[in-house]
């Protein structure tokens, strides 16, 4: 089974970058999805792996054969790429029936025989559900069932890699759970490389091996989804990945015998220790450097009279800090000593007595857990309490922030510094 190897691949129409400079390498046997915001290059990444759009420059390898090369003007055809595509605007065939639609890849492969295609359509179908719809045509399909019979005709011929761009967006939310239960599974059955494409963050949670997490053509973070939700590479990642999401908490101050010192929620003092001993001077000149060798790597590329300036800027990403009345709120150009801190509702702890109080803004249960805003001053924190608890809208709580896993990121930048705890 192949690996696949990116190498510094990029994709952009005029000065407006879909992909840039992407480097990725897809483990064999793994399961990776591609997560973003529409627009940001998932599906272009996609089809040129699968070699449906050519690169701009950059270079591509699926096992040990180099499909796509630039500089050696290597661009080895679609069809001799051995994967298995399912596209985004899937197109079965309407004038064939489900059965034929599945099979038809299967006569022209020509390695089975008449009663093996039988078997591989009966299995596939019944993976996806669809075995009673066998004689039927597209056209007397809803709109989840075709898709579900597109996802059988790209199993069907058992590629090695198979690629996915967001297979079931046309479910409804419990087809939708038990088809990535099945897609699990069948990745492990089948032991392929799936690349999968998806906005859907909690799908790309649930299903990963690795996410590959990309805003406006970059890649923002590649890692175990657990490694993306726990320690985010920045703010955008914070946020875009958890549901409900993250709150993040502005603060100020300094570093003090190794924890920080800061003033956060408009005048509270509260301190954060690292989980693992970081030393803030240390980290921003070590952060500097990168940035300076990253602005010399720019301006060397500028060099070259085939660059193009990126049109589509990259931001640092404006986080959301969620108040009760935000129309007073300026933003001042951030300093050293202005750092966010980020909180996943699960590390909000609703207690009797210490900590900060607070009023039960509003309260949410859905049965397994309930989600709970949380007023302090002008600002609402979200956190989930688990099991059916009632709360008084309006009612008096404590709020303490529990464990070792609370984020700190730089303002300045919007990388995260580090995990740990927050006393206030
Ligand atoms: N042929 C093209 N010419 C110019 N721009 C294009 C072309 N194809 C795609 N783009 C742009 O490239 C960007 C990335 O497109 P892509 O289809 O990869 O997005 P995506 O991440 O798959 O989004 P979605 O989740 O909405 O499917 C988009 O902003 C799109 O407008
Ligand atoms: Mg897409």
């Amino acid at each position: 089974m192949p690996k696949i190897v990116l190498t510094d691949i990029t994709k952009r129409w005029g000065d407006f970058y879909a992909v840039d400079h992407l480097d990725l390498v897809i483990d064999d046997c793994s399961f990776v999805t591609l997560l973003g915001p529409s627009g940001c290059g998932k599906t272009t990444t996609l089809r040129m792996i699968a070699g449906l759009e050519t690169p701009t420059s950059g270079r591509i390898e699926i096992g040990d054969t180099v499909v796509f090369d630039s500089e050696k003007g290597i661009n080895v055809p679609a069809n001799k790429r051995h994967v298995g595509f399912l596209f985004q605007n899937y197109a079965l065939w309407p004038n064939m029936t489900v059965y034929q639609n599945i099979s038809f890849g299967l006569k022209n492969l020509k390695k089975y025989t008449k009663q093996e295609i039988d078997e591989i359509v009966q299995r596939v179908a019944r993976v996806v559900k669809i075995e009673m719809f066998l004689d039927r045509y597209p056209s007397e399909l809803s709109g989840g069932q075709q898709q579900r019979v597109a996802i059988a005709r790209t199993l069907a011929p058992e590629p090695e890699v198979i690629f996915m761009d967001e297979p079931l967006s046309n479910l409804d939310a419990k087809l939708r759970l038990e088809m990535r239960s099945e897609l699990q599974r069948l990745h492990l059955t089948t032991g392929r490389t799936f690349v999968y494409v998806t906005h859907d963050q909690m799908e790309a949670m649930t299903l990963a091996t690795k996410i590959c997490l990309i805003e406006n053509g970059v890649l923002q973070q590649y890692d175990p989804p657990l490694k993306v939700y726990g320690k985010p590479n920045n703010l955008f990642v914070a946020d875009f990945v958890g549901s409900p999401s993250i709150n993040f908490i502005d603060a100020v101050g300094t570093q003090n015998e190794g924890s920080m010192d800061f003033t956060v929620l408009d005048d509270k003092k509260a301190t954060f220790s690292f989980a693992e001993p970081i030393d803030i001077a240390n980290w921003r000149e070590a952060e500097k450097k990168a940035d300076a060798e990253r602005a010399a790597a720019k301006a060397e590329l500028a060099k070259n009279k085939k660059h193009v300036e990126k049109g589509n800027k990259d931001t640092v990403f404006k986080y959301h800090v969620a108040m009760v009345d935000d129309s007073a709120k300026q933003d001042a150009e951030p300093t050293e000593n202005d750092y966010v801190i980020g909180v996943r509702p699960e590390m909000i702890e609703i207690c009797d007595d210490g900590g900060i109080e607070a009023e039960i803004y509003s309260a949410m249960p859905t049965g397994m857990e309930t989600t709970v805003r949380l007023r302090i001053g002008n600002f609402l924190l979200t956190g989930v309490v688990f099991g059916g608890v009632t709360y008084e809208i309006g009612s008096k709580v404590n709020v303490r922030f529990k464990g070792n896993g609370l984020m700190l990121f730089s303002r300045i930048s919007g990388r995260i510094i580090g995990t740990g705890a927050l006393k206030v």
